[in-house]
């Protein structure tokens, strides 16, 4: 279906892609677990959901929903994970590599059913069936290889811990097979196989486009007009060798006013509250002394979120040390210099202050809506 699809869209695209959710109906909100008053989070922490795994009486999680990740990790001893049988016959080993954090997940793929929404006097259940990693090691690898084809940290005396407990992770995002996550593809992420939405099944006749809205409530699975009005979208790239994936959303970088902007990609990671930065080497960057690659309080950036070329569809900015309103502040910059080809920025969690965002994984678009 993928391949097809993304044809599709590379012709549909042109025409700003007027009227693609014409007669998309089918929607639902999951809410962020955080989001108790029901007048949203503030993304100063992480955000998480309730879902249950297995069946609707499951055992029920609250992961972290990771937009900067695709896939979900959930340490092995406290899921239905089997250690009497060999992973090969029951799913497939793996591994995620977080680069922000340098955690190296390791275990093995299972697939399983997730359930959200149960019990919610308001929402109808969804549910999803992708494979999960069930982590059996977890260890920091500094000097992991994010093009590794083993996921093994090259460095043998980094402690690698069995049956860690506490991870459990929801990645939604795309596009980052290259920086650590080259199983993170589209069959993994939950909100990308929603089987049944209440007790309608999302086969291809359901009225169902498939993508999430995210906003301070939680996810809107299912896309339409009326939960998309306002959103300003751009075409996502086709990955050149995923089906049906895309790569990261493109954005243009500018740092302390420098002209012209860099052109790049971006992603807006719900998990975390910093900022990773990689510009091409010879830009002008203000470090701080002793703290190895971070940014210095005044250094201003710029993010315009848009197709190479065009006019922004959004655009963040903010300085360092100087919180505007609302505060799209990063708790710090973390800068690298690095092949031009790779220029990128994580604009950390606090940009959804700013923004309603959009992903389309149906017509291949992201989008944006100020808050
Ligand atoms: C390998 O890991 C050990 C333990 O964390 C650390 O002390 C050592 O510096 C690392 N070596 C390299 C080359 O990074
Ligand atoms: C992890 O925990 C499981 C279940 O308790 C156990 O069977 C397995 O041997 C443990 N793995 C390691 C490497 O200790």
């Amino acid at each position: 279906m993928a391949p097809a699809l993304a044809k599709l869209v590379a012709k549909a695209l042109p025409l700003a892609a007027r009227g693609l959710l014409t007669g998309y109906t089918t929607t639902a909100l999951i809410p962020f677990y955080e989001d108790t008053t029901g007048s949203g989070v503030d993304w100063s922490t992480n955000v998480h959901v309730t879902v249950r795994m297995g069946s609707t009486t499951g055992h029920s999680y609250r992961p972290i929903v990771d937009t900067g990740t695709q896939g979900m990790v959930f340490s092995a001893p406290e899921m239905d994970y089997d250690f009497n049988t060999p992973c090969e016959d029951q799913g497939t080993p793996g591994w995620q590599f977080l680069s922000s954090s340098n955690l190296l997940y390791e275990g093995c793929w299972v697939p399983r059913d997730f359930y959200f929404n149960v019990g919610d006097p308001v929402n109808p259940v969804v549910k999803a069936s992708v494979p999960i990693l069930a982590m059996m090691y977890k260890s920091e690898c500094p000097t992991f290889d994010i093009a590794s084809t083993t996921g093994h940290c090259p460095n043998a005396s980094v402690p690698r811990i069995a049956n860690a407990t506490g991870t459990r992770m929801m990645g939604v995002g795309w596009g980052r097979q290259y920086d650590g996550l080259p199983q993170g593809t589209p069959d993994k992420n939950p909100l990308r196989n929603i089987v049944s939405i209440g007790t309608q099944s999302m086969d291809p006749a359901t009225a169902y486009s498939a993508g999430y809205v995210l906003d301070s409530h939680g996810l809107r699975v299912g896309l339409t007009d009326a939960n998309t009005a306002g959103i300003s979208w751009y075409a996502l790239e086709a990955h050149a060798s995923i089906a049906g994936e895309f790569r990261e959303a493109r954005a243009c970088i500018a740092v302390d006013g420098a002209t012209p902007c860099v052109p790049g990609h971006a992603v807006v990671d719900t998990g975390i509250g910093q900022s990773y930065l990689r510009m091409p080497a010879g830009t002008a960057l203000r470090f701080v002394s002793g703290h190895s690659g971070r940014l210095v309080d005044t250094s201003a950036v710029r993010v315009d979120f848009g197709a190479p070329g065009s006019t922004a569809v959004a655009t963040e900015s903010f300085t360092l040390g100087s919180p505007g309103s609302p505060n799209v502040n990063p708790d710090y910059v973390s800068a690298v210099f690095r092949d031009p080809a790779l220029t990128y920025i994580n604009t950390g969690r606090h940009a959804y202050r700013a923004f309603v965002t959009a992903f389309d994984g149906q017509n291949g678009r992201y989008g944006f809506r100020s808050v």
